[in-house]
């Protein structure tokens, strides 16, 4: 008999030898962090990362151990000073959140716990489905629906058009493929929808050719009219009008589509209803603001972000489906390894692997609960209007400023405006960059009826009028200091001629 012979070596666990040492550097770590939220204020927002830091980040791969504490040195010199800056109330660009305390605590217990929420009987995945049912009643979706955590709105978006091409082509198009009827589908969004709805309609295979872009009015909302035309024009010559993507606060300026509208359409055409509401479908949670989303109750599905507006910590992207087993149908597949049983660790019928692409999946659940829980909904409502309040204020100070002028109506959270300048484009993009690099606000911009225009998006729970009267200064400042160069350039270019 050949002798059994345990392996040799020391212990290979990764647990430390000492836990009281581990325990003493994380309670610093832990502090730190805490001091870095609350003293937030005393930092710039954001600052250009020099050369040397970012060579930090270029070292071979480490065959050797290190200390822990050597480690945590060169994440606090190096990583965060160095952050995009969305914990400072002076970050207004892109549709950054700005997190909280709670919920990088509920990060930590989450990554100790080390759930992956795949599947299985396990309390976390109970943490995900009250979750799915609180955003049922947020919207008044049926029992039925279904719903689950994904990175952000973008993949939420593929997924409701990944839902929404199996609901038309049937389930034996997953493995037939799309076929000649996939080749008729066609989709509509409008002008002003996010990017990431056409590169759904291109990843899912139904090319972004058959996504018709419907014109808007001036107040970016899709033209309901033009859309029924489009639709109408599209049957007619042989296609298959099969989804909707309606905007709850676009990208550019936060506009919301007339979703009752939108919604009757679909209803009388049977076509697929979703909304990408990534930062405005919370707006749910204000009453105030709640009667402008009127109408989302009835998409067929609803993508949002909780990292937004919601400020839980990044990633918390959301899909709802209205219909649980449209859902499941699009993504749900049998396999000995994940068979599911009526007792046991494999219990449980439905698990969220059966509702997305994705298999291993962390607890986005959690850090989302405690935001729920401890804030409750209507201070984040309160949050929420608050920050369309403050972008009110912004927009009067900008019609009080002679030297700026605003680009697009305010109607959410988000204000476009510039300073008025000649060659206003190259001007105005020079002054949101000497705004983020002066580290006092971080705006960033876009693009509205060809004109560059400085985008704020206010999202973040701390930000407050104080903010915005700085970035309104530093605007009026960065644009003065420019235009008297521009003049000291044209004296100069004077001089040198009658010279
Ligand atoms: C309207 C809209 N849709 C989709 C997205 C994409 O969301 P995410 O960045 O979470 O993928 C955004 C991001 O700002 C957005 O504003």
């Amino acid at each position: 008999m050949t002798e059994v012979r345990p392996p040799a070596g020391a212990s290979a666990t990764l647990d430390p030898q000492d836990w009281d040492e581990l325990r003493a550097q994380g309670h610093r770590m832990l502090d730190d962090m805490i001091d870095y939220i609350a003293t937030i204020r005393e930092r710039p927002v954001w600052q250009p990362i020099p050369d040397s830091v970012r060579a930090q980040f270029r070292q071979p791969l480490p065959r050797a151990p290190s200390d822990l504490a050597d480690a945590y040195r060169d994440f606090t010199d190096f990583v965060v000073p160095y952050t995009t800056g969305n914990v400072h109330p002076g970050f207004m660009g892109w549709v950054h959140g700005g997190g909280s305390a709670v919920g990088m605590l509920a990060e930590m217990l989450a990554a100790g716990l080390n759930a992956n929420l795949g599947g299985r009987d396990h309390m976390p995945i109970e943490v995900e489905r009250q979750i799915v049912d609180w955003t049922r009643q947020m919207f008044g979706f049926p029992a039925t629906a279904s719903g689950i955590f994904v990175t952000g709105t973008s993949m939420a978006n593929l997924m409701a058009v990944l839902v929404a091409r199996t609901a038309a082509l049937g389930k034996p198009s997953r493995q037939g493929g799309i076929g000649e009827a996939g080749a008729a589908l066609t989709a509509y969004t409008s002008k002003a929808a996010h990017g990431c709805i056409t590169r759904a309609m291109e990843i899912a295979g139904l090319g972004s050719n058959a996504l018709r872009s419907i014109a808007v009015d001036a107040s970016h909302r899709i033209d309901v009219a033009a859309l029924r035309a489009a639709i109408a024009r599209d049957r007619a010559a042989g296609r298959d009008p099969f989804l909707v993507v309606a905007s709850a606060g676009t990208v550019d300026i936060g506009a919301i589509d007339d979703l009752q509208a939108v919604a009757e359409l679909c209803r009388e055409e049977d076509i697929w209803f979703h909304v990408d509401g990534a930062f405005g479908a919370l707006a749910i949670l204000s009453d105030q603001l709640a009667p402008r989303l009127a109408g989302i109750q009835a998409a067929d599905s609803i993508a949002l972000d909780f990292h937004k507006w919601g400020q839980v910590p990044y990633d918390a992207g959301f899909l709802m489906v209205r219909d649980g087993d449209k859902h499941r149908d699009a993504f749900a597949s049998p396999a000995a390894y994940l068979r599911r049983e009526t007792r046991g660790l494999a219990a449980g019928a439905e698990w969220p692997c059966d509702l997305g692409p994705d298999l291993s999946r962390g607890f986005r659940a959690l850090k989302t609960w405690f935001t729920l829980k401890t804030f409750g909904t209507d201070r984040l409502g309160a949050v929420v209007e608050r920050s369309c309040a403050l972008a009110r204020y912004l927009e009067t100070r900008i019609k009080a400023e002679p030297q700026l002028e605003l680009l697009a109506p305010v109607q959410l959270n988000i204000v476009c405006f510039r300073y008025r300048a000649e060659e206003a484009d190259k001007v105005n993009g020079e002054i949101v960059v000497n705004l983020q690099e002066s580290g006092i606000a971080a705006p960033s911009t876009t693009v509205l009826n060809g004109a560059l225009a400085i985008r704020a998006a206010i999202v973040n729970h701390r930000t407050d009028v104080g903010d915005i009267d700085r970035l309104v200064s530093a605007v009026l400042e960065f644009g003065a200091r420019r235009a008297s160069q521009a003049r000291g350039q044209i004296g100069k270019a004077g001089q040198s001629i009658a010279v």
